[in-house]
């Protein structure tokens, strides 16, 4: 089968991530989490004390940032790494996710992890998510996909993950976390997180994991054929 590009868009913990993972171990695609190049690129800032209010900073710290995905042979899916190091577990904590959305709002960022992003892609064969993966990164993707679901559910959804790793989160912490991240990534000037004209709605509020894996599946299939 021929292989395309898939892109995944749509609001914090809609499950992206846990549908491309899958797409790309049934498809045999390579998964990309645009997320995490965000996510890795604000803890250099914060580790480093750069100021990403200030565009020469936050250019000149550019420069020694060197971001690549290793594939990890126990999880199965590709994992991060910052100057070598693999930063997987840091980036998700709530120090960073508290701070990304202003880093990933700078343009200097998003030039940086933009151009390597298409570069991902030359090849095919590859599932990407994030905001603005159908709109800007990847606009001629074969298969779009705007994945949302119920702010209720995906505040509860988010809760349960970090919950599992630190009993000391609150729901209400995450329930305005996810709020403010939603506004600002949808709000910002730089490529805001919006749906593509052409990209498929995923309302997955009342959808298992298998019902949507098999639905997109199908969508894979009717995207390929088309080629
Ligand atoms: O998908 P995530 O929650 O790991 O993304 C972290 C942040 O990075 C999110 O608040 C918005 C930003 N982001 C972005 O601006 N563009 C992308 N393509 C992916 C993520």
């Amino acid at each position: 089968m021929k292989k395309i590009i898939i892109t995944i868009d749509g609001y914090s913990s809609c499950g992206k991530s846990t549908l491309a993972k899958q797409l790309a171990a049934q498809l045999d695609y390579v998964y990309i989490d645009s997320g995490a190049m965000y996510r890795a690129i604000t803890l250099y800032f914060i580790q480093n004390r750069v100021d990403w209010t200030n565009h020469d900073a936050v250019k000149e710290a550019l420069h020694d940032i060197h971001l690549e995905f290793e594939f990890n042979p126990i999880s199965q899916v590709s994992e991060i790494t910052l100057n070598g190091e693999n930063v997987e577990h840091m980036i998700r904590e709530m120090l960073v996710a508290e701070k990304v959305s202003e880093v990933a709002a700078v343009k200097e960022v998003r030039e940086f992890a933009v151009a390597q992003q298409q570069k991902m892609g030359v090849k095919k064969g590859i599932v990407m998510d994030g905001r603005d993966i159908g709109t800007t990164v990847f606009p001629d993707a074969e298969l779009k996909i705007f994945m949302t679901a119920d702010a209720a559910i995906r505040v509860e959804r988010r809760f349960k993950e970090l919950y599992a790793k630190n009993k000391n989160i609150s729901i209400h912490e995450v329930k305005e976390n996810l709020e403010l991240r939603d506004y600002i990534d949808t709000n910002r000037e730089i490529s805001p997180l919006r749906k593509a004209e052409d990209a498929i709605i995923l309302d997955n509020s009342q959808l298992s994991q298998d019902e949507q894996l098999k639905l997109v599946i199908q969508w894979v299939e009717d995207a390929t054929l088309v080629q």
